[in-house]
């Protein structure tokens, strides 16, 4: 049962593939592609009462000085694909795709979104992302089209050209009614979108689901990102999992939303996270130490430097100290990602703070900025720093990032949620069908009277 005056936690499993929590070379780690991958950790999620299933995007395989990049070279199957095949072996779990805004098409966007939710009966969910490199758009034949600047701009037409398409079928516009023969009402799908970004009209294919529209996700986390979130978003995600860091972010995107006419419930605030839990504490620790040595082993942490400083240092060495050079922020070694293109000379500055304080090696600052786990511990230890997180305004969940593909939350459904339960912070039984349920968020009515449109 639920807690009185307790904040309940959300809670959603990404299957990480491209990314650097993931533990590949550990025996039990099994395929990042495979059906039943995608099968498995969506299952252990929904049996864990999560509220949804994520996945990422990557749009062109990510290269570091030249060569493909790590764990992009397992390739990357298209989200909205699996997601439908998810939707046939699970009942309640939200399905929540990461799609670019930059180099699709709303119609055909909101197409296939708007058949996952029809699908999955009102569980979809879209990440809309921004990613605009000019690297990535030459897969699309328009690398370097849209400036930085115009990034949101974009997405914003792209977003509110979806809602249109979506609103353009009412909830009652299939009567399918024998005694009157009206089996659809005039003007069904009928659209007409002019704008700067995009000039359509037409008919939109697809009927509305359960839930009126998929829940929209949103994960840039400059202030034109945040800003969007505020006034756009049911979900916003972050890489702030820490938890003075984390309790800024969420003060900051939470405060924005009065300005839009939202109120502080209408968003939420879920930083990725990773788990690590064994039977005490310290077993948890030594095996979080563990993991972090084979995430971050040597030339990986040379190969995260370059990404910052943007030039060759493979002539330094990993147990010493910082290349006493300076970065060259106009050059950029890892394409593909977006995390690197902004603010590397004053990462550089905190990196060599940071590494001074603490007398730190490269290898040693590289496993604590990009190695550290969120939550360690025996099941109590995480379930109470999970809840003390939440309550303590620095989420309002985690998106959980597991080591191992598929097993890798395993634990965390077994014996944290458990605890969660217990504690009435965590629903022991979903109470309702959609994504938009779980999230406790509206279901989205039309925007205007439900007359037919002509
Ligand atoms: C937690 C998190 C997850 C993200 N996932 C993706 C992703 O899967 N694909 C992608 O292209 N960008 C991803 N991004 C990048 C952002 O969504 C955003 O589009 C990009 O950073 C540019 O926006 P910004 O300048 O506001 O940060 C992610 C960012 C964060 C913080």
């Amino acid at each position: 049962m639920a807690a009185a005056g307790l904040k309940q936690v959300h809670l959603a499993a990404q299957l990480p593939g491209v990314h650097n929590v993931t533990a590949w070379s550990d025996p039990r780690s099994e395929s990042q592609i495979a059906i039943e991958s995608f099968v498995r950790l969506a299952q252990t999620a929904e049996r864990g009462k999560f509220d949804f299933f994520f996945l990422a995007e990557g749009l062109r395989l990510r290269e570091h000085k030249g060569l493909f990049y790590d764990l992009d070279i397992v390739g990357r199957p298209e989200n909205l694909t699996v997601l439908s095949a998810l939707a046939a072996v699970t009942e309640r779990l939200g399905l929540a795709a990461t799609v670019n805004a930059t180099f699709n098409e709303p119609y055909e966007v909101a197409r296939r979104l708007a058949t996952l939710d029809l699908l999955s009966a009102g569980r979809a969910a879209w990440n809309v992302v921004t990613s605009f490199d000019s690297f990535t758009g030459e897969n699309f034949r328009r690398g370097g089209f849209l400036a930085e600047a115009d990034r949101y701009t974009r997405a914003a037409e792209f977003l509110a050209t979806a809602r249109e398409l979506w609103d353009s079928w009412q909830p009652d516009s299939v009567p399918a009614d024998a005694a009157t023969g009206e089996f659809v009402r005039p003007g069904a799908g009928r659209f007409a979108h002019r704008g700067a970004h995009f000039d359509i009209s037409g008919t939109f294919t697809t009927p509305r689901g359960p839930q009126g529209h998929p829940v929209v996700i949103q994960s840039g986390e400059s202030d034109q990102g945040r800003e969007f979130a505020a006034a756009e978003a049911d979900v916003i995600f972050s890489k702030y999992n820490r938890l003075d860091q984390a309790r800024a972010f969420y003060a900051d995107v939470k405060g924005r939303l009065a300005r839009h006419g939202r109120s502080p419930e209408q968003l939420k605030v879920l930083p990725t996270a990773s788990v690590v839990v064994a039977d005490t504490d310290a077993e948890a620790a030594a095996y979080a130490e563990e993991i972090t040595r084979t995430l971050v082993g040597p030339q990986t942490a040379i190969a995260h430097l370059e990404a910052v400083w943007g030039c060759d240092l493979s002539g330094y060495d990993p147990d010493g100290p910082l290349p006493d050079i300076a970065p060259r922020p106009d050059s950029l070694l890892l394409k593909g990602h977006s995390v690197f293109r902004t603010g590397r000379e004053e990462t550089v500055r905190r990196w060599r703070e940071r590494a001074e304080q603490g007398g730190l090696s490269i290898r040693e600052l590289m496993i604590e900025v990009n190695g550290g786990q969120t939550f360690v511990g025996s099941p109590r230890t995480v379930a109470d720093a999970i809840d003390r997180f939440v309550q303590s305004e620095g989420a309002d969940g985690f998106v959980l990032v597991p080591h191992l593909t598929p097993d890798g939350l395993d634990d965390v459904v077994d014996r944290v949620v458990p605890l969660l339960q217990e504690k009435g912070v965590f629903r022991a039984e979903y109470t309702g069908s959609t994504l938009r349920d779980h999230l406790g968020l509206d279901p989205v009515g039309l925007p205007y009277a439900a007359t037919e449109a002509s």
